[in-house]
């Protein structure tokens, strides 16, 4: 475990690099995301879309088969971007992946600036409401 320093400027430029390697014919909508781990670590995602539309992939669920390939723990931060630059706000089902592998503390870079994820899924449901 490090004590973690997060580069956003980084992270977000680790998004955007992450949005070039998408798949995605049929929106044509690049995204990446990249979030920095508990022990320091960078991992990213691209999102991967299907003819069957609603079994595409958003890049956050693919962030998060490398974020437990390559040794799980917590997330820190996380950006989303498109493959142009702009921002990208996880949408709410990635709200939800992205609090159970950060939880309330994670934070996001949002329009309003950089808020943590008890802001952003506010009243969230995770593992602690389950018996
Ligand atoms: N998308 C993501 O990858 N992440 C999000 O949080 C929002 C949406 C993708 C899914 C789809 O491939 C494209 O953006 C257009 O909706």
């Amino acid at each position: 475990m490090v004590d973690v320093v997060v580069d956003w400027e980084l992270l977000r430029a680790k998004a955007v690099e992450a949005a070039q390697a998408a798949y995605c014919p049929y929106s044509g909508l690049r995204v990446g995301a990249a979030a920095v781990c508990d022990d320091g670590r960078i991992v990213v995602g691209c999102n991967v879309e299907n003819a069957a539309y609603g079994v595409g992939l958003c890049a956050e669920c693919t962030l998060a088969g490398q974020f437990f390939l390559t040794g799980g723990g917590k997330l820190v931060a996380l950006a989303c971007r498109s493959g142009t630059g702009e921002l990208l706000m996880p949408c709410g089902r990635c709200r939800q992946v992205i609090y159970e592998l950060g939880g309330g503390a994670c934070l996001i870079d949002t329009p309003a600036g950089v808020r943590p994820m008890t802001s952003v899924l506010p009243d969230a449901f995770g593992p602690e409401d389950l018996p």
